[in-house]
């Protein structure tokens, strides 16, 4: 079976740290997000992957090439203006050979069943599948009504708090047969969630819900981001794995506090952790990173080639790549700092 994933989308909610690196290429727990997805679909059998670019298409060949250092076989399909999640399936139909796909949105971490996600799809002779979730606040998502049967009877994205009927929704991963996209139009912005699903549901077209149990996350916002590398390091996820994790030439200074155990430290290649600092709680350390003298981290996520000066404190927060941080900084929660923005202290301003 061919897979094809959804990876055009600008990734606005997760500025600043999409300004740079596309959001399925951004790293989680020292890994670009979409190895995550290919080891699901490597597990099932699936190593035919179509990958719908439209945002940085050059980033995503560069770092995955035709991927066979990935063992799969990858071809991209290019939108020289965004043509929305439906549009991009139909921009891709001449290479998906007219059999079920399996579309994939490329932000979602699931530890997807693919196999019996296809079993109950041909068992109900769908037209369509959606992999279905169960979240505490549905209104961020794609909220599905469904009859006892798992055949779906509505299909409303993101509706406003009165409109919910449901806490079930769209996972981000679907199972369709070639004729559905005779229904898209051709080479105009096109929504399946907005446009496709309803029209087929008003056509009474056979589409049904597959309830995936387990582990799942949007990483689409920053806050979600820092939540996918807290509960990998948690052991939350199938995912990975608790205790302290370093790379090669990993450096650790003198009374240095590691607190890993009843959480996960994970330092990345060649990084640097000087005397006396103090990591604690869930931390995720990029490759060639400096941790000062003194500095104190805890529940945090320092991405590649960040430098934390020495004393300061950061807690529950997103840094990096490549950003410096002044000696005493204090970066509290929720703080998203990226690119060539500098924190000094006050003496230094
Ligand atoms: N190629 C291409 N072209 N990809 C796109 C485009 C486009 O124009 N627009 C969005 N995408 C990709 C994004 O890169 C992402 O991987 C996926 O489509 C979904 O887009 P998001 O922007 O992340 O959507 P969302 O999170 O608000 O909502 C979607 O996902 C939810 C589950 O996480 C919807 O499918 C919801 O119904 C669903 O519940
Ligand atoms: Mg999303």
């Amino acid at each position: 079976m061919i897979a094809l994933i959804l990876i055009g989308g600008l990734g606005t909610r997760l500025r600043p740290f999409t300004c740079d690196i596309p959001k399925p290429l951004l790293p989680v727990v020292n890994r670009p997000f979409l190895e995550y997805q290919f080891s699901i679909l490597k597990k099932h059998g699936i190593r035919d992957v179509v990958l719908c670019t439209s945002y940085k298409p050059e980033v995503f060949r560069k770092a995955l090439g035709d991927g066979r250092t990935l063992g799969l076989r990858l071809r991209y399909c290019h939108e020289t203006r965004p043509l929305g999640t439906g549009g991009a399936i139909k921009n891709a139909q001449h290479l998906l050979a007219g059999e079920t796909v399996l579309a994939l949105n490329g932000d979602v971490l699931n530890a997807l069943d693919v196999t019996a996600f296809l079993r109950q799809h041909r068992k109900n002779q769908a037209d369509l599948s959606i992999a279905l979730t169960r979240v505490k606040d549905p209104t961020l998502y794609g909220v599905v009504e469904t009859e006892p049967s798992g055949r779906i009877r509505k299909f409303v994205e993101k509706p406003s708090w009165d409109e919910l009927e449901s806490n079930t929704i769209n996972a981000g991963a679907y199972l369709f047969e070639p004729s559905v996209l005779s229904r898209v139009p051709p080479g105009v912005n096109y929504s399946l969630e907005r446009s496709l699903f309803p029209q087929l549901l008003a056509e009474r077209a056979r589409l049904f819900g597959y309830v995936s149990g387990g582990y799942w996350i949007d990483i689409g916002t920053v806050e979600k981001y820092l939540q996918v590398h807290l509960d990998i390091l948690g052991g939350q996820t199938p995912f990975g794995k608790k205790g302290l994790s370093k790379g090669t030439g990993v450096k650790i200074g003198r009374d240095v506090t590691l607190d890993h155990h009843a959480s996960s430290i994970v330092l990345g290649r060649g990084t640097v952790v000087k005397d006396f600092a103090r990591l604690s709680g869930h931390i995720c350390v990029g490759q060639r990173c400096e941790i000062g003298k003194g500095a104190s981290l805890e529940d945090c996520v320092v991405l590649d080639g960040t430098h934390v000066g020495d004393g300061a404190r950061l807690e529950r927060c997103v840094v990096g790549p490549g950003v410096r941080i002044g000696a005493h900084a204090v970066l509290g929660r929720g703080v998203a700092l990226a690119g060539n923005s500098q924190v000094k202290p006050y003496s230094q301003l």
